[in-house]
């Protein structure tokens, strides 16, 4: 069966964590090289990789393209505008043909029907990067940079403060495949995906829905935020009237635990969802996150084609 990486709720608990331990395990077998050279087992010599960006990427586009090189595969790039999408070529045929010439599709889009689209079509192995309803690769990335801190995640309090968009319902996905409880505020107009918690809690997930970020923060070992206006997002002005009680500053992060840390996906908007002393100060996560997101995607990357 062809194996596509398209949310955390597709697939079950084992498999994730074999992805995980494999993403670790290469982490630490590579630690200290230079970047530019293979891992010693080029598991993906010669295989390709087509990567599809209906919008824009720094992390997901550099972490897949550096992870096939460290495995010994190569990869395409086709911004939106190189494919021939915006003159009526459908997805589906899309898919249709990259079968033919690449081995595995990363696709970043707006729209998770147009995965679905493509998903149906293609005949090799799809991998989410993104959509307006979910972001499993981030997720993978986020649990493995909080069990670097401190073992498993199945202990741990998460906690959301911000809009309840495609970050956080991965993050409730999670809770369900990695047993940490979850906490999230959000504004009422801004709530997050009702299936998903449906979802994750009829699977054994510790889930809490909140207004109200002190609530959510209390007890919390990690305080998570993201962008107040995403990608397919297009209600700037009231946004950031809803959500400005959310932001993540060091009021908030008091109240957690003593030693709680702070997680963002990036990009960050300082002064919006994140005060600088929070995300640029020593309970912040970030960067190892973000490095993260490279050594995840080679987990991803080595179970999709392995
Ligand atoms: N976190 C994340 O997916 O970053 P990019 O949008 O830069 O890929
Ligand atoms: N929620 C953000 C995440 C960016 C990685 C967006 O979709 O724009």
């Amino acid at each position: 069966m062809t194996r596509h990486f398209l949310d955390i709720d597709q697939l079950d608990a084992d498999t994730l964590r074999g992805i995980l331990d494999s993403a670790k395990s290469r982490k630490q077998a590579r630690a200290g090289r230079p970047k530019g050279t293979s891992d010693d087992d080029l598991p993906l010599a010669g295989k390709i990789l087509a990567m599809i960006f209906i919008q824009p990427s720094t992390r997901t586009r550099v972490s897949f393209d550096v992870g096939m090189r460290q495995l010994g595969g190569q990869t395409i790039v086709l911004n939106v505008d190189d494919l021939q999408l915006d003159r009526g070529e459908t997805m589906a045929d899309t898919g249709r043909v990259l079968s033919r010439y690449v081995d595995a599709i990363m696709i970043r889009t707006k729209s998770h029907g147009m995965l679905d689209e493509l998903v149906a079509h293609a005949t090799v192995p799809v991998i989410n990067g993104l959509t307006d309803a979910t972001h499993p690769c981030q997720l993978m990335a986020d649990v493995m940079t909080l069990e670097e801190i401190g073992g498993p995640t199945a202990d741990k309090v998460v906690a959301w403060s911000g809009d309840g968009n495609n970050v956080a319902t991965s993050w409730i996905h999670g809770a369900a495949r990695f047993g940490y409880a979850l906490r999230l505020a959000c504004p009422e107009p801004l709530s997050p995906s009702e299936t998903a918690v449906d979802w994750a809690r009829g699977n054994g997930a510790d889930i809490t829905v909140t207004q109200s970020p002190e609530e959510a923060v209390r007890e919390a070992d990690c305080v998570v935020s993201d962008a107040w206006v995403s990608m397919h997002d297009d209600q700037k002005s009231d946004r950031h009237n809803m959500l400005a009680p959310y932001q993540v500053d060091q009021r908030l992060m008091r109240l957690a635990k003593p030693d709680a840390v702070f997680m963002h996906c990036l990009p960050a908007h300082r002064g919006e969802e994140v005060t600088a002393d929070v995300i640029d100060g020593g309970q912040s996560l970030v960067w190892d996150e973000a490095e993260n997101r490279l050594h995840a995607q080679k987990g991803i990357l080595t179970w999709c084609l392995g």
